[in-house]
């Protein structure tokens, strides 16, 4: 099984939220399959158009993937531009994608609504996106809600092409999106979801300071240490993405129904918990962001990789739809 995803440099530091609801389970994938990685920066130029700003961005994906334990032996870590096939197989998808389809997209039709003036690379963002996928045969395609419609659109997409020049085999691998059902919203600091727009993160590469002051700063209410505590509330959800089994989480959440468990304690021991998964990270990160050379190999070396992957079937494409000379005799 063939496990793939992109992401989109934005700059924002990395929090709890992103973390639990997205990057564990990307890191997780290395076990389960071959698993390829790439930073989506062709994408990145329907937002970003500073081509310093670009780099440091893909820079800091691949830091934090890196220190988020992604291991470029085990997984195909690289730059989306380094494979500038995608962008040739993008255009053979975009000559079996209705106009219509590309209308439907979310992106594009909220950029129409707010009034503000799109291009035609946020248009045919569908189709580039379709060709990350379709390029490297991925099986499956772990992605959040958001992406959902343009990995349904992707699919649609191999199948027209499939059908326009397949001749009754699969050319290109129609794909399954992963939109894991079961990962809780993560709560914030104040209760709502976290969001940095919100301003109620625990942020994973800040200072030991920085983190004391998020945990410690979780809101509660004033129920008296000996009450019986609702464990529905955020500073009780938070500590169970660390519990160490849900055996253990069931045996805090009890005592803490029963009364006697007082939120500086919890705090306390979240405090712990944050700190023990999250200060080798930023260690590795920080070692990694003073060996600038090295993160640029493990991309070059993974685009390479991820070429010699892709560049077959781009060619198998091509020859199906008669670009090129007429194939010769094996
Ligand atoms: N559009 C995705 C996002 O904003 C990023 C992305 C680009 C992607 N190409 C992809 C995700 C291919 C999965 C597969 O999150």
């Amino acid at each position: 099984m063939r496990v793939l995803s992109g992401i989109q440099p934005s700059g924002d530091y990395l929090h709890l939220g992103n973390y639990f609801g997205a990057i564990r389970q990307h890191v997780e994938f290395q076990d389960r399959g071959e698993a390829i990685f790439f930073i989506a920066d062709y994408h990145s130029m329907t937002s970003v158009r500073d081509a310093a700003l670009r780099r440091q961005l893909v820079h800091g994906v691949a830091l934090d993937y890196l220190a988020c334990g992604l291991d470029p032996e085990r997984t195909v870590l690289f730059r989306q531009s380094d494979v500038p096939e995608v962008t040739e197989l993008a255009w053979l998808l975009s000559t079996v994608t209705p106009m219509g389809l590309l209308e439907r997209g979310h992106a594009y039709k909220d950029r129409i609504a707010q009034g503000q003036p799109a291009d035609h690379g946020l248009f045919a963002y569908p189709v580039l996106q379709a060709a990350d996928i379709l390029l490297y045969h991925a099986d499956l395609v772990p992605v959040g809600q958001d992406q959902k419609q343009h990995i349904e659109m992707c699919r649609d997409m191999a199948q027209r092409f499939n059908n326009a020049y397949g001749k009754g085999t699969d050319l290109l691998v129609v794909p399954e999106p992963y939109i894991p059902e079961e990962v809780a919203v993560v709560p914030g600091t104040d209760g709502r979801k976290m969001s940095k727009s919100y301003g109620n993160t625990v942020a994973m590469f800040a200072t030991a300071k920085e983190i004391k002051k998020a945990v410690m700063g979780i809101v509660t209410d004033s129920t008296p240490v000996e009450d019986p505590k609702d464990t529905s509330t955020q500073v009780f959800q938070l500590w169970a993405l660390f519990a160490e089994s849900d055996a253990e989480k069931q045996e805090f959440f009890a005592q803490a129904k029963a009364g006697g468990v007082g939120y500086g304690d919890v705090k306390k021991d979240l405090l712990k918990r944050v700190m023990a998964l999250f200060e080798p990270m930023r260690a590795r990160r920080e070692e990694l962001a003073a060996d600038p050379a090295t993160v640029e190999e493990i991309l070059a070396e993974g685009g390479r990789r991820a070429r010699a992957l892709g560049r077959p079937v781009l060619d198998a494409c091509r020859a199906a739809a008669g670009l090129g000379p007429e194939p010769g005799p094996a």
